[in-house]
């Protein structure tokens, strides 16, 4: 037994005081927090390696998606921080990958804890600080646009 479903859903829940204030990066958060809710229900569920494996791919393809959002966002708009964020979505990124070099050795209890404690803790410390930054920084640009 990994763990408990219960302790995971506690851990995953995106709730509206990680709101960044920019409806667009908020809903692919709250998808983000599903995601990987989704998939440590499936790893503690043994639900099977092959749905494990495709959900982490989608995983994965949309971390990149959001992130290149951001990241559009940073350049168009010249955010001065963009620098530091971007190092901090490159972390993410090879966290990603160790977890699917996990998977693919068959590590199934380093995953596991590395879901539930490295990834969402950076996850929700990422959204929380660092994406609130980005987030006021955007709002304040398209506040002053349509003034
Ligand atoms: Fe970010
Ligand atoms: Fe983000």
């Amino acid at each position: 037994m990994y763990g408990t479903g219960k302790d995971v859903q506690c851990m995953f829940k995106w709730t509206p005081s990680l709101s960044v204030g920019v409806d667009v990066i908020d809903l692919q958060h709250q998808e983000l927090f599903m995601l990987f809710e989704g998939i440590s229900m499936d790893i503690q569920e043994y639900k099977g390696q092959e749905r494990v494996s495709k959900a982490l791919a989608f995983l994965d393809d949309y971390v990149r998606k959001h992130f290149s959002l951001e990241e559009k966002y940073m350049r168009v708009l010249k955010y001065p921080d963009y620098d530091s964020h971007m190092s901090e979505h490159k972390e993410f990124i090879e966290n990603l990958g160790a977890l699917r070099e996990h998977f693919e050795k068959g590590d199934m209890s380093t995953l596991i804890y590395e879901i539930t404690g490295v990834i969402s803790h950076w996850l929700v410390r990422h959204v929380a600080n660092t994406d609130k930054a980005l987030g006021s920084f955007l709002k304040d640009k398209m506040d002053n646009y349509y003034e």
